[in-house]
């Protein structure tokens, strides 16, 4: 058992549009209700959210996994397995 306070929200990255301008708060400890979202679940985890604004209108895939190491976009890293995350 993991006694990460990183979460797994999902096991690949959720496709969302941007709106220039928009402000977005993205989980980064899974453990949020309103994925790819912040709902300050995070609180006493030691874990920030990633806050961004969308320099333009986009469609980007947005980690759900919580590995990426470029958040919070998906780099690929919800492909490994389970068991070679590090912990
Ligand atoms: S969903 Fe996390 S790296 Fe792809």
């Amino acid at each position: 058992m993991s006694h990460s306070p990183i979460h797994r929200a999902g096991n690949a990255p959720v496709r969302i549009e941007l709106k220039e301008g928009e402000t977005y708060t993205w989980c980064a400890c899974g453990r949020s209700e309103n994925q790819p979202w912040c709902d300050g679940s995070h609180q006493g985890t030691g874990i920030d959210p990633v806050v961004f604004v969308a320099e333009r209108n986009d469609i980007v895939f947005l980690c759900m996994c919580k590995s990426t190491e470029s958040p919070p976009l998906c780099d690929g890293s919800h492909k490994r397995r389970k068991e070679d995350t590090p912990t």
